[in-house]
C-alpha cells in the first residue's frame, strides 16, 4: 500500500491535509488499507472549499443583521386546521386521492446520530415505554401502512406510498437490519428503499482535517441537507421518476405523533399549486427551543432559535402571538420537479452550517485529547436550506398537541422532549380519539374519569390507552368499537380488537 504511487501524497500536501498521514509508518497494514480507502475516496479542495465558505457565511455580519431582515409569514400563504377548518375535509379528500394515484411518496430523515438522547442505535429503534412496545419505525410503518389502505377503500385501486428513508454510513446498517428482522413490519420490502447520505470529516479552526485516532478521520454526517446530494448520487430521485411519483413528505424520525404522508398536508399544497410546503405549529413561548419559518430579504428560510436576540423571539402582533410563531416541526412538502430542480441546479449553491464542537483528536505526539472547550467544526447543510429555491411556498399549521412531541433528550425529572413526554403526547391524543368516538374511561371504583383530568387527583398523568394505527390513522373509525363503552386503563385497540390491561402499568 503505498499513497505516493496513486498520488494521495501529493493532493494532500496541495490541500494541506498532508498531517493526516504523519502516523502512517505506525499504523498496521489493515489500518493502513482502510486510511487509503478513506482518503482516496475523498476530494481536499472541496472540502477546504466548504470549509473557506462556512466559516465566512457564520461570521458574516449579514447574520448579525438577522433580526432586521426578517418578516413574518404573510397570511396568504398560510393554511391552517383550526382557522380554516371548513377546508380541512376537501384538503383531506385531495390528498388521498393523490395517495390513491401512488403519487405520493415518504421521505424519512434518519441520518442523525441522537447525540442527545444518548443511545448508541438509530432513533427510529427506540421504544419510548408504550404499552405495546413499539418503536418509532414500527409506528411510521404502520401509519404508511392504514394510510394506504383508507386509500384503496375511498377509491377503490390498489396503490401504495413508497417509503424512503436516509440513514448515513453511522446509522445504515443496523437500520436496514432492523428493518428486516422485523419483516418491514409488514409492509412491501420493495417499498422501502434505504439510502445513505454522505460525511463530511470534522475540521480545526485552521482548516485542518482532525483525526480521531491515528488511522482515523473525524467524520460526521453532512447534516440533513445531505439529503438533496444523496438523492442524486444514490439514484433516489431516478427511482421516484420511475415510480411516477410527484409529491414527496419529508420528515424528521423523532417526532412520535408525525402523520407520515398525510394526505390534509399533501391535499392542501397541492391545491395551492405549491412547490414547497412546511408543516408548523404555533410557538407560543419566545424561547422555544424551535426554528421558526420566516422570510429573510424576501426569501422563505427557517430561522434557527440560536440565531436570532430574544427581543425579536419576544416580538408579538396586534393579536397578542408572536410575531415569529411559525415553529418548523421538520415536515416538508416538495413536488417532484421541485426536488429535481433542487438536486440538479441549487444544490450546488447550498451553505453549510457551522456547528462549533469538542472534537477528540490525536495531538503531533499521538496522544489522544479530549478538549473541554470548542476546538473545531462540523459541517452540515439544512434541510429547509431550499425554501429559497421555491416558486409558490406555502405553510401549514397544525396543533401541536395532535402532530408534534419530538424525541430528543434521555428522560429526565420534568425533562422536555424525552420517552416520556412522547409517551404520555401520543396517549393522551389517543385519550381524546376515544372521548371523541363516544367511549368513557372509569377508574378503579367504577366512577368516570373527567374528560380533563385534575390536578387535585394527584397526578395529571395520561389515562393510559393506545391505539395500533392498524386500527386507526388519525381518530377515525373507533365510534363502532368505542361508543357508549367504559373502559378501565390501560386501554388498547389493535388488530385483534379492544382489550383492557388492567395493573399493567407502563
Ligand atoms: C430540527 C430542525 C428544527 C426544528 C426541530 C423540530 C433542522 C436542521 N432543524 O432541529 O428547525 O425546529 O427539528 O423538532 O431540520 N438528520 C439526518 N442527518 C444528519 C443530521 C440529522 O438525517 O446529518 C435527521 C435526524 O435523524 C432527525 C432530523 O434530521 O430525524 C433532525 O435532526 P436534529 O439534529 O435532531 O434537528 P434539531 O436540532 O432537533
Amino acid at each position: 500500500m503505498d499513497p505516493s504511487a496513486s498520488g494521495l501524497i501529493h493532493r494532500l500536501a496541495e490541500a494541506g491535509q498532508s498531517h493526516l498521514l504523519q502516523f502512517w509508518g505506525e499504523l498496521s497494514p489493515e489500518e493502513q488499507a482502510d486510511l487509503n480507502l478513506n482518503l482516496q475516496g475523498m476530494d481536499f479542495q472541496e472540502i477546504n472549499g466548504f470549509f473557506k465558505n462556512a466559516m465566512e457565511t457564520s461570521s458574516s455580519s449579514k447574520q448579525e443583521k438577522m433580526d432586521t431582515r426578517m418578516e413574518p409569514v404573510p397570511r396568504e400563504v398560510l393554511g391552517s386546521v383550526t382557522r380554516d377548518r371548513e377546508c380541512l375535509k376537501d384538503w383531506e379528500l385531495a390528498g388521498l386521492r393523490c395517495i390513491s394515484q401512488s403519487k405520493v411518496s415518504a421521505l424519512l430523515l434518519a441520518g442523525g446520530q441522537g447525540t442527545r438522547l444518548g443511545v448508541s442505535y438509530p432513533k427510529g429503534m427506540y421504544d419510548v415505554g408504550l404499552p405495546s412496545h413499539k418503536t418509532l419505525f414500527q409506528i411510521q410503518a404502520e401509519r404508511i401502512l392504514k394510510l394506504q389502505q383508507l386509500a384503496e377503500q375511498k377509491h377503490k385501486i390498489k396503490c401504495c406510498i413508497p417509503w424512503y428513508i436516509m440513514t448515513s454510513g453511522r446509522t445504515m446498517e443496523s437500520t436496514k437490519d432492523f428493518f428486516s428482522r422485523h419483516n418491514y413490519f409488514g409492509l412491501d420490502k420493495g417499498n422501502v428503499i434505504f439510502f445513505q447520505q454522505g460525511m463530511l470529516p470534522a475540521m480545526d479552526y485552521n482548516s485542518k482535517i482532525i483525526l480521531e485516532s491515528k488511522g482515523k478521520l473525524s467524520m460526521a454526517p453532512d447534516g440533513n441537507g445531505g439529503l438533496y446530494r444523496a438523492l442524486g448520487n444514490q439514484g433516489i430521485l431516478g427511482d421516484m421518476e420511475r415510480r411516477g411519483i410527484e409529491f414527496i413528505h419529508v420528515y424528521c424520525v423523532d417526532n412520535i405523533l408525525v402523520k407520515v404522508a398525510d394526505p390534509a398536508f399533501v391535499g392542501f399544497c397541492e391545491q395551492k399549486g405549491a412547490d414547497c410546503g412546511a408543516k408548523v405549529v404555533e410557538k407560543n413561548n419566545p424561547t422555544e427551543a424551535v426554528g421558526v419559518v420566516c422570510k429573510v430579504d424576501g426569501h422563505y428560510q427557517v430561522v434557527e432559535y440560536s440565531e436570532i436576540t430574544l427581543a425579536t423571539a419576544e416580538k408579538r402582533s396586534a393579536d397578542g402571538r408572536l410575531m415569529f410563531n411559525a415553529g418548523n416541526i421538520a415536515n416538508h412538502f416538495f413536488s417532484f420537479s421541485f426536488l429535481r430542480d433542487v438536486v440538479q441546479k441549487y444544490e450546488p449553491k447550498l451553505q453549510h452550517h457551522v456547528a462549533q464542537k469538542k472534537i477528540p483528536y490525536v495531538d503531533a505526539q499521538g496522544q489522544l485529547i479530549k478538549p473541554d472547550k470548542p476546538n473545531g467544526i462540523k459541517m452540515e447543510k439544512f434541510v429547509f436550506d431550499i425554501f429559497q429555491f421555491a416558486k409558490t411556498f406555502v405553510v401549514y399549521e397544525v396543533l401541536r398537541e395532535d402532530e408534534f412531541s419530538p424525541l430528543k433528550n434521555a428522560d429526565i425529572q420534568d425533562g422536555k422532549d424525552t420517552p416520556t413526554t412522547a409517551r404520555h403526547s401520543l396517549m393522551s391524543l389517543h385519550h381524546r380519539w376515544v372521548l371523541n368516538a363516544g367511549g368513557h374511561f372509569i377508574d378503579e371504583n367504577g366512577r368516570r374519569v373527567p374528560a380533563i383530568p385534575s390536578l387535585k387527583d394527584g397526578t395529571d398523568l395520561p389515562i393510559k390507552c393506545e391505539i395500533s394505527p392498524l386500527v386507526s390513522y388519525g381518530g377515525e373509525g373507533l365510534e363502532e368499537l368505542v361508543r357508549e363503552r367504559e373502559f378501565h386503563p390501560t386501554l388498547m385497540i389493535d388488530g385483534q380488537g379492544v382489550h383492557e390491561l388492567v395493573k399493567n402499568g407502563v
